[in-house]
């Protein structure tokens, strides 16, 4: 089986500045990305800006600057967000690039060949906040103003000539592709709410726009522009250089493996997604994963209700890494999390600096003192360290398995458990005692150094540079991370001098402590 691997995330309305609910799915794709780069596959990581429609012009206009200016500085911060990440993504697309306009312009002629578009006339509720139409029953009043009842945000009345999508003709082969692909929609708790709302009967669906001029011109008719959904979700085969399907990178990468997505965009790629492409002929991607929101008091963070954290703010505090494996970990990941800095500190102090960072630092002071600063080489496992060291290869598949299954939280509980198991192994083999047994000494800090290494190779998806920084202890590098070696008892090479390196991670004071 070629190992390719495509992973998405969003792109984000560069209507105002990224917040943390941005950097939260960013820094879960890059997560994904990095542990299939480090199991040997050819990876392709996608992000970008969504750039069109009316929310984008109305922002713009707010500000009084030309909408391509307004887009050009906030996408700029959303780029620069995903380089102070650290995200590994191979590309950023902006919809206003003329490659995206391109594909989506191709795409829509597929479409009118097809069949599939016609031209009539749309009236109905539409929200500017969301990009999307909703019905009647998906509307309520709020303080004396009509919302969608699932954000909240506010709809106005629209009546205008429209070009349609047939998706109702859509309806029977779509719950086909869902039982022929049970994985589609994941996590399997999302995908009922998927399939009830296409059973209760899809309407067709306006897509093109002509009260505003900000958009995808329809092709042959000028006072259309493409509705922005239809736009938007092109971007994930725009950036494979689609149409063009027999180049390098559609070959390679089409189907996607993965949208990564917020649980709020659920519909647009589990319904319209498949059922353009499909209608298009082409595959749809392999698995749409729609995770849960990031809460800031309870509530999801979002602009409109000013309850956003600021992802740049709590990297100046705190770090990059510390928020990486914070998010990774604290968020039990499909689900809504609630987030403090508070319990961001704990992790730190217990997590970071205590289990991994202690390890380190303990095992690198008794090699230098007790090894001559040296790996080990007369050494002899016995029992208790192959109990410990050979759960890694034995657990190999299963870890696989589970990212498959973005089953982010087994794997990091599983690097808790490891680190726990570690230092505990560390204390209870007593290496302090053994001076008069070299032997059992220098298997006891060799197997110590190899489950550091292990270790750091497990971390290097969540929390890149400290895993890096701590691979200095043995002069690896970036391009020396293999996932398969963590299976591997005897990767270190005996007679190697080892480095001292710097605290890892400095606890934080805790107010209340
Ligand atoms: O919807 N918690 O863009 P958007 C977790 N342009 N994730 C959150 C979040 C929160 N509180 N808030 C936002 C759009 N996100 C469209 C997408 S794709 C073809 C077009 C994340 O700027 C989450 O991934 O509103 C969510 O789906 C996405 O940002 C929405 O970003
Ligand atoms: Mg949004």
């Amino acid at each position: 089986m070629a190992k390719n691997f495509y992973i998405t995330t969003p792109i984000y309305y560069p209507s105002a500045k990224p917040h943390m609910g941005h950097a939260y799915s960013s820094i879960i794709a890059d997560f994904f990305a990095r542990f299939k780069r480090m199991d040997g596959f050819n990876v392709h990581f996608l992000t970008g800006t969504d750039e069109h429609g009316l929310k984008i012009q109305r922002a713009a206009e707010k500000k009084g600057v030309k909408t391509l200016e307004f887009c050009d500085e906030l996408s700029k911060t959303f780029k620069d967000l995903s380089k102070t990440l650290n995200l590994t993504n191979n590309d950023f697309i902006r919809t206003t690039e003329d490659r995206h306009k391109k594909s989506v312009q191709f795409l829509w002629n597929e479409l009118k060949k097809n069949g599939e578009i016609y031209l009539s006339k749309y009236s109905g509720w539409y929200s500017v906040s969301d990009e999307a139409f909703y019905n009647d029953d998906e509307i309520e009043d709020l303080d004396n103003k009509k919302v969608a009842i699932s954000s909240k945000s506010l709809v106005e009345w629209v009546d205008e000539e429209s070009y349609f999508f047939k998706l109702s003709k859509w309806e029977k082969p779509l719950l086909k592709f869902y039982k022929d692909n049970p994985d589609f929609i994941s996590p399997k708790s999302r995908k009922n709410e998927v399939i009830s709302f296409v059973k209760s009967g899809l309407k067709d669906l306006s897509v093109s726009r002509k009260s505003f001029s900000w958009g995808i011109k329809v092709p042959h008719d000028d006072n259309h522009v493409i509705y922005v959904w239809l736009d938007a979700l092109t971007n994930y085969m725009s950036a494979l250089n689609y149409p063009r399907v027999d180049d390098e990178l559609f070959k390679k990468f089409w189907p996607a493996s993965v949208h990564l997505i917020g649980k709020d965009i659920l519909r647009f790629h589990a319904i319209y997604w498949p059922a353009f492409l499909l209608a298009a002929k082409i595959t749809p991607p392999k698995k749409v994963f729609g995770h849960g929101w990031i809460l800031s008091n309870e509530e999801k963070m979002s602009k409109s209700k000013g309850n956003i954290l600021d992802p740049i703010e709590i990297i100046d505090q705190y770090g990059l890494d510390p928020l990486r494996y914070y998010l990774i970990k604290e968020v039990s990941f499909g689900n809504d999390g609630n987030i403090s800095q508070d319990k961001l500190e704990d992790c730190i102090n217990s997590d970071l600096a205590n289990n991994f960072g202690n390890l380190c630092q303990r095992v690198i002071s008794f090699t230098i003192k007790n090894c001559s600063g040296k790996i080990p080489e007369k050494i002899n496992f016995e029992k208790e360290d192959l109990d410990i060291l050979n759960k890694y290869k034995e657990n190999l598949s299963k870890i696989r398995l589970e990212i498959d299954n973005q089953n982010i939280n087994f794997y990091i509980d599983y690097i808790i458990n490891s680190l726990f198991e570690a230092n505990k192994y560390f204390n209870d083999q007593e290496p302090w005692k053994k001076k008069d047994n070299p032997l059992r000494l220098n298997t006891i800090v060799y197997s110590t150094l190899e489950i550091v290494r292990k270790v750091s190779f497990l971390l290097y998806p969540i929390i890149p540079q400290s895993s890096l920084k701590a691979l200095k202890i043995f002069n690896l590098n970036e391009k020396d991370i293999d996932f398969a070696s963590i299976g591997d008892n005897t990767f270190l090479k005996q007679g190697n001098s080892i480095n001292k390196i710097n605290i890892l991670f400095n606890k934080i004071e805790k107010k209340n402590d």
